[in-house]
């Protein structure tokens, strides 16, 4: 494994194995690598020749009183790990590399980022598409490996990529939990003990709504309902949002069908949780 700080130098890696015809697979990390970016990557190395990840804490995508400055960064455990699955390229840029001083322009990413996610965190999509387009041009991707756990970005790097005509198959992975449910995320490093042993109540209470849809309730507001009363015996914790929601409008559904989604932000503590569920698929 390599790996490559130079944005122009990634770029013409990647032109490099584009004029070989090797395929190229991107995963798009802010480091903290944990067994969820593991599974994109290992999905990444079964689908393309060449593998690509990248580690880049985007500071465009976090609001003036959001943790960038303390989110969690581990690049040598990052390597270590990256190295043993077989990466080829680890793209790791400063962020003078992605927005030199005289950087200018940023994808408008449409109304989709005011709903949901973009509501408590204005500005964050556009955060998020502007550097995942950058990533696509240095690194030009066949195909870029992005988790179902943060559905709205995945939902909206899918909306930009249809509307740019981008090049690139976006790949949705399931979501790797812990053992007790809690989806994996580099955030959970800042949970107290207490607040960690609650935090599968959001796994448990999207289950149940699941379920509920299951045996019959195809309301929105009763299952979203259901989610909050279960979410509101957590001490400690404040729902954001739960949203029933289709994949292809973003709105709430008048009756749930298979493939809608349960979406859930919290804060436990002073901790931003978020998960989701589809409904009528065989996994959470
Ligand atoms: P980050 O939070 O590091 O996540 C990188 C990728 O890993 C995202 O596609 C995310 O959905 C996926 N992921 C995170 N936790 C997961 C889990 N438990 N199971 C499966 N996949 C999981 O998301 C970002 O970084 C950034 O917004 C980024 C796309 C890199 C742009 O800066």
């Amino acid at each position: 494994m390599i790996v490559i700080e130079s944005a122009a130098a990634m770029q013409q890696q990647a032109l490099a194995w584009r004029a070989a015809g090797e395929e190229v697979g991107l995963v798009p990390t802010m480091g903290a690598i944990h067994a969820g970016h593991q599974s994109l990557v290992s999905r990444a190395k079964r689908e393309n020749q060449r593998v690509v990840v990248s580690v880049f804490v985007n500071p465009k995508q976090f609001g003036p009183h959001e943790d960038l400055a303390s989110y969690p960064r581990s690049f040598e455990r990052d390597r270590a790990r990256l190295e043993q699955l077989g990466v080829d390229v680890l793209f790791h840029p400063q962020v003078d590399q992605i927005y030199p001083p005289s950087f200018r322009t940023q994808v408008d990413p449409g109304p989709w980022a005011e709903r949901l996610e973009g509501r408590s965190r204005p500005g964050h999509f556009a955060g998020v598409l502007t550097v995942v387009l950058k990533l696509f041009e240095v690194t030009q991707p066949k195909r870029a490996y992005f988790g179902q756990k943060d559905i709205q970005q995945l939902l909206l790097v899918r909306q930009m990529v249809r509307d740019f005509m981008l090049p690139v198959r976006v790949v949705g992975c399931p979501t790797v939990r812990e053992p007790d449910g809690l989806a994996m995320s580099s955030r959970n490093a800042y949970l107290t003990a207490e607040q960690r042993a609650a935090a599968p109540a959001l796994h448990q209470a999207l289950t149940s709504a699941s379920e509920a849809y299951r045996s019959g309730v195809t309301h929105p507001e009763q299952l979203e309902r259901q989610v909050r009363e279960r979410l509101g015996q957590v001490p400690d914790l404040a729902v954001d949002y739960a949203q029933v929601f289709s994949e292809d409008t973003l709105e709430r559904p008048q009756q749930v069908r298979p493939g809608d989604v349960l979406a859930i932000a919290v804060k436990l503590g002073s901790t931003r949780l978020i998960d989701n569920v589809v409904f009528g698929a065989d996994r959470l």
